[in-house]
């Protein structure tokens, strides 16, 4: 099978790489372009745990083909923090419990971001709603949405004092 070559910005970083063009971007960013913060689960679309940010927008990278990613962004969870200091809805987790295992951790992190920038006075149902995609076998979602919201609420907090 003939490969393609495929350029995309890999949280923020220019990468190319040679793809089958049967490899789903799951693969690549594993494999090919060394993200292996993005993980595999069912590889079905069905857990969410392979999620990450393209062009801004929450995907299941299992289900996407890298040549679909071709020319565009790509934010994993690692783009979500600095080098050093943890982004505060990860800090929220950990406070909060949120994460046990982790596995579906960065999945979370991603899909509850995205939410929230879009809708930041998101209810607990509403939340509960966004992250019905991902899913988790170990904490029972009670702590991941209670960090989720103490981030939101932390948020409010900003806006107030500007
Ligand atoms: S690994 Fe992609 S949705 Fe489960
Ligand atoms: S923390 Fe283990 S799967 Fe969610």
């Amino acid at each position: 099978m003939s490969k393609h070559q495929i350029s995309l910005l890999l949280n923020g970083q220019p990468i190319e790489a040679m793809v089958e063009p049967n490899m789903s971007l799951l693969e690549v960013l594993r494999v090919e372009a060394g993200a292996p913060e993005v993980k595999l689960g069912c590889g079905e679309g069905v857990c969410g745990t392979c999620t990450v940010l393209l062009d801004g927008d929450p995907v299941n990278s299992c289900l996407l083909f890298a040549v679909q990613a071709d020319g565009r962004e790509v934010t994993t969870v690692r783009g979500l923090a600095g080098d050093v200091e943890l982004h505060p809805l990860q800090q929220s987790f950990l406070e909060h419990a949120g994460s046990q295992c982790g596995f579906c951790t960065p999945g979370m992190l991603l899909t509850a971001k995205w939410y929230l920038d879009g809708h930041p006075t998101a209810g607990r149902e509403e939340l509960r709603g966004a992250l019905a995609g991902n899913l988790c076998r170990c904490t029972g979602y009670t702590k991941i949405l209670d960090a989720v919201e103490a981030y939101r609420d932390s948020l409010a907090e900003v806006s107030h004092v500007d």
